[in-house]
């Protein structure tokens, strides 16, 4: 069993793969400076002898390289960034340090200490809108955010390090991942939570468009299994794929599921098409099964019946 860093241990995706580590008897290192990372997602970690959690930021020069070389992981998962889109936009400086000036950090505290491997959480943002569908890793890259563009050089980086001081970097393209511990809270926040949030209180969702645009909708237990996977899985060669199920499903699918767990709640409302909005949004899971053995397993109605059953979250230790 290893011992793995995880950055970002208590958001969204962090604290699932600091779950799955632990589940399989992996030692885990969390970090998350909580700017929107949340302790209680972490409630079921923090019971646990083999997981130590560090209240630190990632961006801050020095302090992740202090702990890494102090800890001597096996592996670190970066998953700690700037989450939002919209956000990146507002603040492209906020996005710049968060999101690439971080995955520096990161990258030379891997170096320094001899890490054998960094996962990256990259994102299916960094293709743009130009991608024949299912976009494959080999497509144009033409990201239309400061977070696509910072997502894109920070793999870019990482890559760049691992081949010159020898450890190995898995880039994980992460398409639309949902599921229980995702926060709904601002209109930009992913549809599923936005939309489960609603139908709980019983209340209209709102459909940008006509709802039959689709993504590529993959739940974040099949998102932790490919972090996993990448950070442990022996004689693994430096690359990025899609994290993805291939799938496409449309708004008016995803509003059907919903309603039929929740009869009774109105209809969902039309409202004209977000500027900026894609369309259709696909990725090929081609390459990450054959190069990480992966495949997303979960359905989008088996997920979502598993978050609509999820609890909320516990209060931490
Ligand atoms: C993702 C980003 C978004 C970014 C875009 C750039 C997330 C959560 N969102 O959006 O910030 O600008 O990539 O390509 O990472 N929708 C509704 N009703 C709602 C909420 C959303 O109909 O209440 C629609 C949206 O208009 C969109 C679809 O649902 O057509 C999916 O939206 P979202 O979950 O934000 O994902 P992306 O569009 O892929």
């Amino acid at each position: 069993m290893a011992k793995i860093l995880v950055t970002g241990a208590a958001g969204f995706i962090g604290s699932h793969t600091v779950d799955l580590l632990l589940a399989e008897g992996h030692a885990v290192v969390g970090v998350d400076n909580f700017r929107t990372g949340r302790r209680e997602n972490l409630a079921a970690a923090l019971r646990q002898p083999a997981f130590a959690l560090h209240p630190l930021d990632v961006a801050a020069p020095g302090v992740l390289a202090a702990l890494v070389a102090a800890e001597r992981p096996a592996a670190i998962i970066h998953l700690a960034a700037l989450v939002s889109v919209p956000e990146s936009i507002a603040n492209p400086e906020l996005n710049f340090s968060l999101n690439l000036q971080a995955t520096h950090l990161v990258a030379e505290a891997a170096r320094a200490a001899g890490v054998g491997r960094v996962v990256f959480a990259s994102s299916a943002a960094i293709y743009g809108d130009t991608a024949e569908l299912p976009i494959q890793e080999t497509a144009e890259k033409a990201p239309l955010s400061p977070y696509g563009a910072a997502k894109l050089a920070s793999e870019a980086l990482l890559l760049g390090h691992g081949a010159c001081y020898g450890f190995t970097v898995r880039c994980h393209r992460y398409f639309n991942v949902f599921g229980p511990r995702q926060d709904p809270s601002s209109p930009y926040s992913g549809v599923i939570s936005i939309f489960g949030r609603r139908y709980q209180e019983r209340q209209a969702v709102t459909i940008y468009g006509d709802g039959r645009q689709t993504r590529d909708f993959i739940a974040v237990r099949d998102v932790a299994r490919a972090n996993v996977r990448a950070a442990t899985l022996p004689g693994l060669v430096s690359g990025a794929a899609n994290i993805c199920t291939g799938r496409a499903t449309s708004l008016l699918d995803l509003a059907d599921i919903f309603a039929r767990h929740y009869p009774g709640v109105p209809a969902p409302r039309l409202a004209p098409a977000r500027t900026g909005d894609i369309v259709h949004s696909l990725g090929s899971p081609a390459r990450a099964t054959a190069e990480l053995g992966f495949t997303a397993t979960t359905a989008v109605a088996a997920g979502l019946a598993e978050l609509i059953a999820a609890p909320p979250a516990a209060a931490a230790p």
